[in-house]
C-alpha cells in the first residue's frame, strides 16, 4: 500500500471523519464518511447546495480529522473542485447508498481532492509518520 492508499483505507476503517473548513475567521467543522483514491488523488465528496461547500469555494484550506484503533490522522491542505464526470461514478459505485442522494448529473454532486496536502498519522505510543499527498 502506498502513503496515499493508506490514508483512504484509514479514512474507510474510521468510517467517519470530521471535516473542518474556515468562514471569515470562524472555524466550521461537520461529519464526512466519503472518502476516494483516484488517479492519484484523495478525494471527498459533497453537495454544492451545502455550507461547506460554499466555505471552500471562498478559502480552499481544510483539515480532516480520523480516530481509529488508538491512531489519529489528520489531512491539512487545500481542496479543488473536481466536475469530471467519472470520478463521480466511481465514488457513486464505491459508496452506493449516496445514490439516493447524488446524482453524477444533478448540478450538485461535487468532489473535491487535497492540494498541497500532508497527512499525519498519530499516536501516544509512536513517533508522528507524515505523507506528502
Ligand atoms: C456519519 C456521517 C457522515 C457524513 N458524510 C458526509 C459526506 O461525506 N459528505 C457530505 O456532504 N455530508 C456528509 N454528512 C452530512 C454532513 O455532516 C452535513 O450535511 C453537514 O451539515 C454539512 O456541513 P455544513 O452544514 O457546514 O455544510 C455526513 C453526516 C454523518 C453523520
Amino acid at each position: 500500500m502506498n502513503g496515499i492508499e493508506k490514508v483512504s483505507a484509514f479514512l474507510d476503517e474510521a468510517q467517519v471523519y470530521y471535516l473542518a473548513t474556515v468562514e471569515g475567521d470562524q472555524p466550521r467543522v461537520r461529519p464526512f464518511g466519503t472518502a476516494l483514491v483516484h488517479n492519484g488523488r484523495l478525494y471527498i465528496q459533497t453537495g454544492k447546495v451545502k455550507p461547506v461547500s460554499k466555505q471552500l469555494a471562498v478559502n480552499p484550506k481544510a483539515e480532516i480529522c480520523a480516530f481509529s484503533g488508538g491512531k489519529w490522522l489528520r489531512v491539512a491542505g487545500e481542496l479543488v473542485n473536481d466536475d469530471d464526470r467519472a470520478v463521480k461514478v466511481v465514488m457513486l459505485e464505491k459508496m452506493p447508498s449516496l445514490k439516493s442522494m447524488y446524482d453524477p448529473d444533478d448540478g450538485n454532486m461535487q468532489m473535491l481532492y487535497f492540494k498541497n496536502a500532508v497527512a499525519t498519522f498519530s499516536s501516544f505510543t509512536a513517533a508522528p509518520e507524515t505523507i506528502n499527498l
